[in-house]
């Protein structure tokens, strides 16, 4: 009878588990931020920062972005670490529309807008600091480029500048 009773007292411990989604911290010195994504591949607008959105959302998964990527802490944060919010990433068309996103509590930041190719992208620090792309790009997978070790020429991940 005692063992069926303590089953039953655990029961509620189980059900108060964090939802998958949640974040964790990781061993001190892996991302620049300390904590990173543990929901694997479950939807949410802080899901998988670092990685390449594009590329598995244009396959039919989740919404259609034409511009999505994660502002980090250190160009060398591997993926899923939680980057830096508030950054305010600038966006500005070939017909020179300017679209202005602010990374979340992830770093993450993402538009469905229509965006005319190529476009240009800086970030704006809280500071007022900016950094700049100086190279026009025509695909909006930032995170195509900026990986921990930079794809195409990149210095690695987009910064906080
Ligand atoms: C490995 C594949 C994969 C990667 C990488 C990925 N996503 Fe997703 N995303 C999904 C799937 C699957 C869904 C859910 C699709 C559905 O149910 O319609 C989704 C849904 C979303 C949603 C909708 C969430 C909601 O609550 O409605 C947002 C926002 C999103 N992703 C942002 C991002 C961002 C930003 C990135 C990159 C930093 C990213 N995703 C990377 C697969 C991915
Ligand atoms: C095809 C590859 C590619 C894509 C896609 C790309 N970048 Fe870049 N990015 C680069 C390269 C290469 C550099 C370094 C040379 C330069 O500035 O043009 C760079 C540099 C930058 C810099 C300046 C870095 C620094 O620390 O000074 C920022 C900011 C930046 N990119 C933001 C973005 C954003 C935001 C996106 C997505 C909207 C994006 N990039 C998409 C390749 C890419």
């Amino acid at each position: 009878m005692l063992k069926f009773n303590s089953l039953l007292l655990l029961l509620p411990l189980l059900a108060g588990c964090p939802p998958a989604g949640d974040t964790a911290s990781t061993d001190t010195g892996v991302c620049s931020s300390g904590t990173e994504w543990t929901g694997g591949n479950e939807e949410s607008p802080n899901m998988n920062p670092g990685q390449d959105c594009i590329a598995c959302h244009s396959s039919g998964e989740g919404p259609d972005f034409t511009i999505a990527g994660t502002v980090m802490g250190d160009y060398a944060d591997p993926d899923d670490c939680n980057g830096v919010e508030g950054m305010l990433v600038r966006i500005t068309d070939a017909d020179g529309v300017l679209i202005e996103l602010t990374s979340n509590a992830a770093g993450n930041f993402y538009s469905t807008k229509d965006i005319a190719m190529p476009y240009t992208a800086e970030v704006e620090g809280t500071d007022g600091v900016i950094a700049a792309m100086s190279a026009e790009q025509t695909t909006g997978a930032c995170g195509s480029c900026h990986t921990a070790d930079g794809a195409e020429g990149a210095p690695g991940r987009v910064v906080e500048p």
